[in-house]
């Protein structure tokens, strides 16, 4: 499983210790680091980016981080195909993936502590989508999706 990561600048040391802990951990991660390329980059463009790579498959999912994890996710989710969430606790987080089927986790380094994180993203990680009873519920959210970024009408 490829995962990538990027925040913007409110959240440079979370995103370090969670790049180093997964490294450590032998999990295949990147550091998109958007912000390297682009001075002064601001958190839509750097979750967009990340949620690109995930829409075109260039990696089986995401943590995207920022001061409240909420401005990724709204971005994220803007991108077709691709899910997000926020998650600040480990419960959340597990069922971001075995309910909601979301490639991305997004998290604020305002919110919460590195520890806390590193849990978070091993919950997450250790999930996968349960199908079942949820499968007609994705489902139905990428058919409204569709039709929202598709409208039959225009
Ligand atoms: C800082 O730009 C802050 O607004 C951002 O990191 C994030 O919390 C937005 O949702």
């Amino acid at each position: 499983m490829k995962i990538c990561i990027d925040c913007d600048d409110a959240a440079v040391n979370l995103k370090r210790v969670l790049f180093d802990y997964l490294k450590e951990k032998g999990v295949d991660i990147t550091d998109l680091d958007y912000s390297a390329s682009k001075e002064n980059s601001l958190y839509p463009e750097i979750g967009y980016n990340l949620a690109k790579q995930i829409q075109l498959g260039n990696f089986d999912r995401g943590i995207s981080i920022c001061g409240t994890g909420l401005g990724m996710a709204m971005i994220a989710n803007k991108v077709e195909g691709v899910f997000a969430g926020t998650c600040h606790d480990v419960f959340s987080a597990e069922r971001l993936r075995k309910s909601n089927d979301a490639q991305i986790i997004t998290m604020g380094e305002r919110v919460i502590g590195p520890e806390l994180a590193k849990k978070i993203i091993d919950a997450w990680l250790g999930s996968e989508f349960d199908g079942g009873g949820s499968t007609p519920k994705v489902a139905q959210m990428r058919d409204l999706e569709k039709e929202s970024f598709h409208p039959k009408n225009q």
